[in-house]
């Protein structure tokens, strides 16, 4: 059985998850994807899947790996549950425990939303599995496992890859969860972008660095979505350039694309904006991921379902 052994608890971020684990559960998305069933004992299960923020793919691959893994999936909307009428996120937690839900992917505006669900969990010994199906601008791991799946699939290893992560750094829960677990793999990691959108807090992981010096030597150039919902309005520096400039100075086009070794792969977690972190005519040229990320986050997902649940 190649399908994951190992227990968590819950997947809320990579921060604890060791090398072991991680490539854990690239074995077992990978043996999903062979059509390995699960290895799981038999009994109903139940999967409660809450977004709070916009998602297509998360979602979706949630609810499609949830089906795939034989669970009864019970879609929560926020604006349509008892939330609604004042009733708390962890009165919900411990409502869907008592109802004998496995599972709940939640995705949340808040950074750490999670940790009071977690104090319940803790101090009233629940049953149910939490999933992060991203908080913020904190973590997003499902998305970071499943890169780093795509990312194996191609080099069959991490150690001296070299990694740039480039544009919206400030407001990336991707970037936060990446740089993490790529340097904690061996992984060379670089940050590129627009100055006003970098971070400090990310020179632990590697430096910052001009796009244009980095683009012939990365394994892997993982672009960021500008997230336009998550910048202040006011802030004119947000505000300073066209989608024709982002393009032009920090976005895959046709000239870099070019630049780039024939062996570089280039991912991009999605939403697209198309010809602005990407050229269009690029997103499915044969160096891009983006449709195999998508694919690969079903089984991801799966794995990441199947470990929670073997707790
Ligand atoms: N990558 C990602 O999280 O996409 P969605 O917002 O569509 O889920």
């Amino acid at each position: 059985m190649e399908s994951s052994a190992f227990a968590l608890r819950n997947i809320v971020t990579v921060k604890e998850l060791s090398n072991e684990q991680v490539l854990d559960l690239i074995k077992s998305g990978q043996a999903f994807k062979r059509g390995q069933k699960a290895d799981l004992e038999e009994r109903a299960r139940f999967a409660t899947n809450m977004f709070f923020e916009d998602s297509t793919r998360t979602h979706t691959s949630f609810a499609v790996a949830e089906g795939r893994l034989g669970m009864n999936v019970i879609e929560m909307s926020p604006e349509h549950s008892s939330l609604k009428k004042g009733e708390t996120l962890s009165d919900t937690f411990l409502t869907l425990d008592a109802l004998g839900v496995d599972t709940l992917a939640v995705r949340h505006g808040e950074v750490d939303y999670y940790r009071p669900l977690l104090e319940l969990q803790e101090a009233s010994d629940l049953n149910i599995h939490l999933i992060n199906g991203g908080d913020g601008s904190g973590q997003h791991p499902s998305q970071c496992l499943l890169d780093l799946m795509t990312i194996y699939e191609e080099f069959n290893h991490f150690d001296g890859l070299k990694v740039a992560i480039v544009g919206d750094l400030k407001h990336s829960r991707v970037a936060r969860s990446n740089a993490q677990l790529l340097t904690q793999l061996g992984a060379e990691v670089y940050f590129s972008g627009p100055d006003y959108w970098y971070e400090d807090s990310y020179s632990q992981y590697g430096p910052y660095v001009a796009m244009d010096d980095i683009t012939e030597k990365v394994d892997v150039m993982m672009l960021l979505r500008v997230q336009h919902e998550r910048h202040d309005a006011n802030s004119d520096s947000e505000r300073s350039f066209s989608k024709e400039e982002y393009h032009e100075k920090y976005g895959i086009n046709e000239a870099r694309y070019a630049r780039m070794k024939d062996s570089a792969i280039i991912c991009h977690p999605g939403p697209i904006n198309r010809d602005v972190e990407f050229a269009s005519s690029l997103v499915q040229a044969p160096k891009s991921r983006y449709v195999q990320q998508m694919h690969n986050g079903v089984f991801m997902r799966m794995a990441m379902l199947e470990a929670v649940m073997h707790d």
